[in-house]
């Protein structure tokens, strides 16, 4: 049975936190109820005593699960963390990265207060899990932030008031999950995981944990799959080099327990990892070898338990096939240059049977990388294709009628990625509609030019940065 009173107070938190993200601000510390239950000073007439058991085993778990040597209770535990993090951070790094709570530490430019942060208006849902709620502002000094707090109404919270009737127990044992985030995000620092400004402990004015990120956006598959092959070869990329620093990470090999594309967001088109409170630190332990195995609905994999007792790698191959699963497969081969194709049947190869490791997997992308960029992988282009082109340098089309085509990286036209004149000559003669490309100085994160395909061009203006390819009348039509 649940009191009436929790059931009121519950209710006014869930009022109270959709009005805006300034619920923070109530006076309620949950260290109080944090030392409380840990010194068993719950009053045994709140809670019948199966229930307190319960309650405290469970919050013991979920201490023992923050960090193997890391308890969760208030200032003790954010001293720590604060302590661990700057010893474990080297010093050059150190800058981009600051304890907003404390002064002494906010030594740097981007200075961000913990009352300026609780106070926020105008912010806007970015997303909200099953753990925690995502909003998104801008702060006084024009940065973007991500303002990750507690989701009072999400399935972890529901369930932890269904099972043990005690909100502010509740709020703290889901609030670990999200220290135990910062602490991971303090010691875990690569270009493919978000950015971690700040955080917020439930301090002596109220308030519960906040973390403050990078700002990106939700990671939409559909409309990942409508995007040049470019793009999707980014992701994947991006992907991979994260897998292979974290196989190594300063805090050992990570693995992503719960997997899925909505642990990522999209920051300029780089794929960045946000969601870190499922990760686990450290292959697991082992006395046989069928403690090692691997399981996915259609495959399952193992290896052997080593002589010291531990599945060696697991955690990396248990990425790589959840990368394989849930982005390869989907991003990877669809609409790719045909001449890479070879590179790519062998990464999904070695990838979907885990036959090579992060290690291989990262050279095999990296090397496309290369090909890619270079151009090395137009070899075979007829070189005379280019001389059906009047070029007219130092210019630019004006007027003149679009033509659509897919995937443009821009809607209204027809925009692709080339590596120069030859491959949009040709790209330019395959399109029924084409009669005139211009290349600007538009770049894509590989470096490649955007060119502009239209059907018609009206006048050619001045342009130092530009120049117009016409295609000559009676040049051959696509032989295709
Ligand atoms: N830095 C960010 N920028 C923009 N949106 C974000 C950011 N971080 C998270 N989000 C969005 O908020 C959602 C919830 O965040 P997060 O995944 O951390 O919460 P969660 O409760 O752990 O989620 P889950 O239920 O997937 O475990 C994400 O799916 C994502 O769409
Ligand atoms: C994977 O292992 C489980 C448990 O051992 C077994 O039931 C299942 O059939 C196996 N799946 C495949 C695809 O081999
Ligand atoms: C990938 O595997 C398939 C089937 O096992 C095989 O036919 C193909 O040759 C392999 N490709 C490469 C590049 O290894
Ligand atoms: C990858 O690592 C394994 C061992 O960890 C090693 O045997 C292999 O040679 C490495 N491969 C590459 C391409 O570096």
């Amino acid at each position: 049975m649940v009191a009436p009173s929790v059931l009121l107070c519950v209710a006014a938190l869930f009022a109270l936190s959709f009005i805006s993200l300034s619920f923070f601000a109530r006076e309620w510390d949950v260290r109080v109820n944090a030392r409380a239950l840990a010194t068993g000073l719950l009053h045994s007439d709140a809670f019948p005593a199966s229930t307190r058991q319960l309650l405290l085993q469970e919050l013991q778990e979920r201490r023992a699960k923050l960090l193997p040597d890391l308890t969760c209770s208030g200032e003790d535990r954010f001293a720590e963390l604060r302590r661990r993090a700057l010893v474990s951070r080297p010093a050059a790094a150190g800058g981009r990265r600051n304890c907003v709570d404390s002064a002494t530490e906010n030594t740097h430019s981007r200075q961000l207060e913990c009352s300026e942060l609780r106070r926020v208006h105008e912010a806007v849902l970015l997303g909200l899990g099953y753990t925690k709620a995502v909003f998104g502002a801008v702060l006084r000094n024009g940065l973007s932030v991500a303002l990750k707090s507690v989701n009072a109404q999400g399935a972890d919270m529901s369930a932890c008031l269904r099972d043990l009737g005690d909100a502010s127990a509740c709020y703290e044992l889901v609030s670990c999950k999200l220290s135990r985030e910062i602490v991971l995000l303090q010691s875990l620092q690569h270009p493919n995981i978000i950015q971690l400004y700040g955080y917020c402990h439930p301090g002596k004015r109220g308030g519960g944990v906040m973390s403050a990120l990078e700002q990106g956006s939700p990671l939409q598959m559909i409309q990942l799959l409508q995007t040049p092959w470019e793009e999707r070869f980014r992701v994947c990329l991006g992907l991979v080099r994260l897998l292979d620093y974290l196989s190594t990470s300063p805090l050992g090999s990570v693995v992503l327990l719960d997997f899925q594309p909505r642990q990522f967001v999209l920051v300029s088109g780089e794929l960045k990892l946000t969601d870190l409170d499922d990760a686990s630190i450290g292959d697991p332990v082992c006395s046989t070898d069928a403690d090692c195995v691997l399981h996915f609905p259609l495959r399952n994999f193992s290896i052997a338990c080593s002589s010291e007792g531990i599945c060696k790698g697991l955690n990396e191959k248990r990425n790589l096939y959840n990368s394989y699963r849930y982005f390869f497969t989907y991003l990877l081969p669809h609409r790719a240059p045909p001449a890479l194709q070879y590179l790519i049947e062998r990464i999904m190869n070695s990838t979907g049977e885990l036959k090579g490791g992060i290690n291989d997997t990262l050279e095999d992308f990296e090397e496309l990388l290369h090909l890619y960029k270079s151009g090395l992988y137009l070899e075979n282009l007829p070189s005379s294709i280019i001389k059906d082109y009047t070029v007219a340098k130092r210019t630019r089309a004006a007027g003149g009628k679009a033509y659509r085509c897919w995937p443009s990286y821009d809607h209204s036209g027809c925009v692709l990625s080339v590596h120069g004149a030859h491959e949009a000559a040709l790209l330019c003669h395959s399109h029924r509609e084409c009669a005139c490309f211009t290349l600007g100085s538009r770049r894509t994160w590989t470096g490649r030019i955007l060119a502009s395909f239209t059907s018609s061009f009206d006048d050619l203006v001045p342009d130092v940065n530009s120049e117009v390819y016409v295609k000559k009348a009676g040049a051959s039509d696509p032989a295709l």
